[in-house]
């Protein structure tokens, strides 16, 4: 079979986004940002990070908020810590390959494959008034922006793994049936941390679109909120802080800690050792806010340099279109469409 994906490709890739929808979470920091910071680090990968805009449309939004949170998003994601001027951060609605692309995965996507998102079922019950053909076909867009850029990995939590999944699926689907184009990508789902719960029902994943403020912690929210929002949160009638049944909870707390200290599981049970919850939670919030302040100090700052962030989106859109337009002038040609 003929091999037509990229050969000149030294580093292996990575691709991941955000939508900006609103404040990240805690759960966005933990699942996603700070392992994209941590693998970036690492300096194997080659990596593009990108603020999934066209993604965020599936739901209705108000145009200032729209930008607001863009270039929000983009301040955030460098105060968490990407070298932005190292590798591409970008806005997906400036590289026009990701809708072309869309559209090619979209005639490649079964209609059965898209009904069966569990993301589709909750937003469609959530917005209600608003199932557009955009929110069902979302995953398919999703695929293309990450076979776009030929990546290896894509670094998200728990949630998007059937996403992932069906990507795969939909690489294999258009290397079958037009010779090998793309790389089938391998999700990174980190161990501890992978769906980080709602601080006040700790069966449900954590999310800025509950109507409760103290089930989520906001990467922006005052350091007293947060402290406040860790102390009320749910635990269970006993006092041991370990996993277990019934201790979910106790479990969720457990994991932010962890993904703060990099202590182990096992390390965190140790060290509570016949303390109570209230010690617990003092140094879980600790732990919170020593990550999340000198990120908040950044961000400010970061605000209040506007050219400086329009150069580095820029600069990021220049490189991704320079990868994805290869990919794209490829489909176009393996498909039949006549070269301009
Ligand atoms: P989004 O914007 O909903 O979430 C961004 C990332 O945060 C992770 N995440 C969580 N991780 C742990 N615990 C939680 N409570 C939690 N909440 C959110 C998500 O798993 C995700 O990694 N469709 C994607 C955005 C996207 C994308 C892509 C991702 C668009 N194109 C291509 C990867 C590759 C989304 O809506 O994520």
């Amino acid at each position: 079979m003929e091999n037509n994906i990229e050969s000149t490709q030294s580093k292996k890739r990575i691709l991941s986004g955000i939508q900006p929808s609103g404040a990240l979470t805690l759960g966005n920091y933990v699942g996603a940002l700070r392992n994209w910071v941590q693998l970036q680090k690492e300096d194997i990968y080659e990596s593009y990070y990108m603020i999934a805009d066209l993604h965020a449309i599936t739901v209705r939004q108000e145009p200032k908020d729209l930008r607001k949170n863009c270039m929000d998003l983009l301040a955030l994601f460098i105060a968490c810590g990407l070298d932005a001027e190292k590798e591409p951060v970008f806005f997906q609605s400036h590289v026009p390959a990701h809708t072309q692309l869309g559209w090619v995965l979209d005639c490649n996507t079964y209609m059965g494959e898209l009904s069966r998102m569990t993301q589709f079922k909750d937003k469609s019950r959530k917005h209600a008034d608003n199932i557009n053909a955009g929110l069902f076909t979302y995953p398919s867009l999703m695929a293309a922006d990450i076979l776009l850029y030929q990546a290896d990995l894509v670094p998200v939590g728990k949630d998007q793994k059937q996403h992932l999944e069906l990507t795969r699926d939909l690489a294999n689907r258009f290397n079958n049936a037009y010779s090998d184009t793309f790389k089938v990508p391998e999700p990174y789902i980190p161990k501890i941390g992978a769906k980080i719960m709602s601080l006040q029902d700790p069966m449900q994943k954590m999310s800025k679109s509950d109507p409760n403020e103290n089930s989520f912690i906001l990467l922006l929210d005052p350091i007293d909120t947060i402290v406040k929002k860790i102390k009320r949160a749910v635990t269970d009638s006993g006092s041991e802080v370990c996993c277990g049944e019934g201790k979910e909870g106790v479990e969720n707390l457990m994991s932010i800690y962890s993904a703060m200290t990099n202590k182990t599981m096992d390390e965190i049970t140790a060290e509570f050792e016949g303390k109570g919850y209230g010690d617990f939670k003092s140094a879980v919030a600790e732990s919170v806010v020593d990550v999340l302040k000198p990120i908040q100090e950044r961000y400010a700052d970061l605000m209040k340099n506007k050219d400086y962030l329009e150069s580095v989106y820029k600069m990021g859109a220049e490189k991704a279109n320079y990868t994805a337009r290869k990919t794209i002038s490829k489909v176009y040609r393996k498909v039949g469409f006549i070269q301009p």
